[in-house]
């Protein structure tokens, strides 16, 4: 059992100061709103008299602003601070120089699941910092959910957060026009779900479907071939797309924002080679 003071009782930080209660746990809360404690202290968490009491504190709040706010002046000598929240890399590295200012060290953390998944199978979040001293609280941290150690550059573990989000985002966006086009034709979302479970699956997967994996090594060998599905045509079926979307009475901003980028890099003369010569576009903006 350890001792670990979770600061910030939103959904996220309320449920990993359960989950590490449920794990036996010695839990202390802090929150700006102090009110958000009660339950945990019902389960048996203690208040913390402030943010930074504690040797190990595992912050999960809105943005690192907020850590700033809540740490204030405080001397931070001996402490290991985990912070789990959203920002920018560059706002993760100002935060570690932050926090090895006041004697303490940052391990910064991106959590890959929302608060119904955290502790549970499949969870993950990943880390960057001094593994020393992730290493040193792993057994803890692990209450959360499986350790991606990613390297000891504070701003890597936003950085492959936001790089998932990104493809989280921006996909499940595009099947939300999927589904108001499909819509507009009279079909319910549940008729199309087995077609965009079986593609979200085949896009991870080893077969001629297998985009991520394909792209990756493209892009790692500098080479988008394109004889058999130019983006020239990939670009045009793209502008298809968005007339249909236009013509069904749709908001077009993100699939015009994708048809933009596409032709872009048809008249940039890359049109005769494959969907991934996109990322010479967007490399090059
Ligand atoms: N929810 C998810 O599904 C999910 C999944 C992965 C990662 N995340 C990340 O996890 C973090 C927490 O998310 P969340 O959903 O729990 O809620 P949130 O709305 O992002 O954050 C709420 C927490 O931030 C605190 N806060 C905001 N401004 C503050 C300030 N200036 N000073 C002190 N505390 C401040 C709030 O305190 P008060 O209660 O006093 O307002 C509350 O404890 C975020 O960075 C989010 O991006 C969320």
């Amino acid at each position: 059992m350890t001792q670990v003071t979770v600061v910030g009782l939103g959904p996220m930080g309320s449920t990993m100061a359960e989950t590490f209660l449920a794990a036996g746990h010695e839990v202390a809360v802090w929150n700006r709103t102090m009110s958000k404690a009660e339950p945990l202290v019902a389960k048996g968490a203690r208040r913390a008299a402030s943010a930074a009491d504690g040797e190990l504190l595992v912050v999960s709040q809105i943005g690192y602003q907020a850590m700033y706010d809540s740490l204030g002046d405080a001397r931070l000598d001996g402490t290991v601070v985990v912070n789990l929240s959203s920002g920018t890399p560059e706002e993760l590295r100002a935060a570690a120089r932050w926090v090895e200012g006041r004697g303490g060290v940052l391990v910064t953390a991106g959590i890959m699941v929302p608060p119904p998944g955290i502790g549970r199978p499949g969870a993950y979040a990943f880390y960057s910092g001094p593994k020393d001293v992730l290493d040193r609280h792993a057994a803890t941290l692990k209450a959360l959910g499986d350790i991606a150690y990613v390297g000891a550059d504070q701003g890597l573990a936003m950085t492959y957060y936001q790089a998932q989000l990104l493809v989280f985002w921006s996909s499940l966006t595009s099947y939300m026009h999927a589904m108001a086009l499909l819509s507009r034709s009279g079909v319910a979302p549940k008729e199309f779900l087995p077609y965009a479970k079986e593609l979200f699956t085949l896009l991870g997967g080893d077969g001629p479907m297998g985009f991520a994996g394909i792209l990756a090594a493209e892009v790692e060998a500098g080479h988008h071939p394109g004889e058999l599905n130019s983006l020239h045509m990939q670009a045009v079926g793209m502008g298809h797309a968005v007339h249909a979307l236009a013509d069904a009475g749709l908001e077009t901003t993100v699939p015009g924002a994708l048809r933009a980028l596409f032709e872009r890099a048809d008249a940039e003369g890359r049109g005769h080679e494959g969907l991934g010569t996109v990322i010479q576009s967007i490399m090059n903006p």
